[in-house]
């Protein structure tokens, strides 16, 4: 049989043959279909978001949520677990942050980003005193690498999340309950003191009614009285909650110190580092703790950064190189800001940065001197082209 042959089997392949046929005869009017790729492209991925705060959540003393609707009357689609950067002019300065979406990506009305203060949050700050209904914001995405793909993750997942870390697993478990789909998800979620969980009366409610949910709180500072796990998310811990660990998968998010505690206490239960994932989540809190981190430059330490033909930057050796370039009120394309997505590289001519572990920096930049400028701190004078 020839290769012809086989394909007059394929059901509908005359009917394209018939297609080709006429558009060869009559010749097909392509200006017609002009821009209709970049049209649907920029539907799905477009530049920029025009956002507005519909309402302003509660959900404890310490976290909002705020619900965004679209200006323009449209949101692209999202898979759960995905981001958007909030972009906010804050004290003069305009600056961004990566929020992941809590919603489900069923809710196409809105997308909600959930909020809790931070310590020294020069974003969160602003977002949870200042910002209140009819407010306008500029965002970008959605994207994201952190979602379930059900080629690689199987059906038993455990969920790892320590505080605001909370909020794209909430997306999942929202998604994969309210549409039925075939998955267990186990949920341990720690947080200092019970008044800190956010969610807890839906995801109790959600574990009561879905069989393929469970959900486990642990409290690390319990008050008298605590009906939840106390302690740390330990391998005893999770030994205790979990029924073994074979074929399961494990996604974490939460702050560094998340990672630092809890990746090792996997490794004691014997989970390969393959069948966990992380979420990046920003800039670390003090990126002089750092394995690797010069011992002979300080926290508070200047350096000047020469912007090469646009002007000179004070830059703190513990502040992202971002930060410096966006308080001198320099542009820098971004999205994730975690050393992730590359949009903000910037070329370093001269001087070195301290480039932390989770610095995607590809071959190619790392071949032509390019670093991301969100993850990369200086520890010397530098001079960067924009
Ligand atoms: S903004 Fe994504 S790598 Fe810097």
């Amino acid at each position: 049989m020839t290769a012809r042959d086989n394909l007059t089997q394929i059901e509908g392949y005359d009917r394209v043959l018939d297609e080709v046929k006429t558009a060869r005869r009559y010749g097909a009017d392509y200006r017609t279909m002009k821009g209709e790729v970049a049209r649907v492209l920029d539907l799905l991925h477009p530049k920029s978001l025009r956002l507005r705060v519909s309402e302003v959540i509660e959900e404890t003393p310490s976290t909002k949520t705020l619900r965004m609707v679209s200006e323009t009357g449209y949101l692209p689609p999202f898979e759960a677990g995905q981001y958007i950067n909030l972009f906010a002019e804050v004290a003069g300065v305009r600056t961004s942050r990566p929020y992941s979406i809590s919603s489900a990506p069923s809710e196409t009305a809105y997308y909600d980003v959930t909020v809790r203060a931070q310590q020294g949050g020069f974003v969160s700050d602003h977002l949870l005193s200042r910002v209140k209904a009819g407010d306008r914001f500029e965002a970008a995405g959605p994207a994201g690498q952190f979602r379930y793909n059900p080629l690689i993750h199987g059906k038993e997942l455990v969920f790892i999340a320590g505080g605001s870390g909370i909020t794209p697993f909430m997306s999942m478990i929202r998604e994969a309950t309210d549409r039925g789909l075939d998955r267990a998800m186990h949920l341990i979620y720690g947080n200092r003191v019970e008044g800190d969980i956010i969610f807890h009366n839906e995801l109790k409610e959600r574990a009561a009614r879905h069989k393929n949910f469970t959900y486990t709180p642990v409290i690390s500072e319990p008050s008298k009285g605590c009906v939840a796990l106390t302690g740390f998310m330990s391998a005893e811990l999770m030994k205790k909650v979990l029924s073994g660990v074979q074929g399961k998968n494990f996604f974490l998010c939460g702050p560094g110190a998340l990672y630092d505690f809890c990746m090792p206490e996997l490794g004691k239960l014997g989970v390969p580092e393959n069948r966990t994932r992380r979420e990046m989540f920003g800039a670390p809190t003090d990126i002089t703790a750092d394995p690797g981190w010069p011992r002979g430059v300080k926290a508070g330490t200047r350096f000047s950064i020469k912007v090469k033909g646009k002007g000179d930057v004070s830059a703190l050796a513990h502040e992202p190189l971002l930060v410096s370039l966006e308080r001198a009120g320099f542009t820098v394309p971004v999205l994730c800001r975690s050393g992730e997505c590359s949009m903000c590289r910037v070329k370093l001519l001269s001087g070195k940065v301290f480039q932390p572990r989770g610095a995607h920096v590809r071959a190619s930049d790392l071949k032509y001197g390019y670093v991301h400028s969100c993850a990369a701190y200086p520890i010397e004078d530098c001079e960067v082209l924009l």
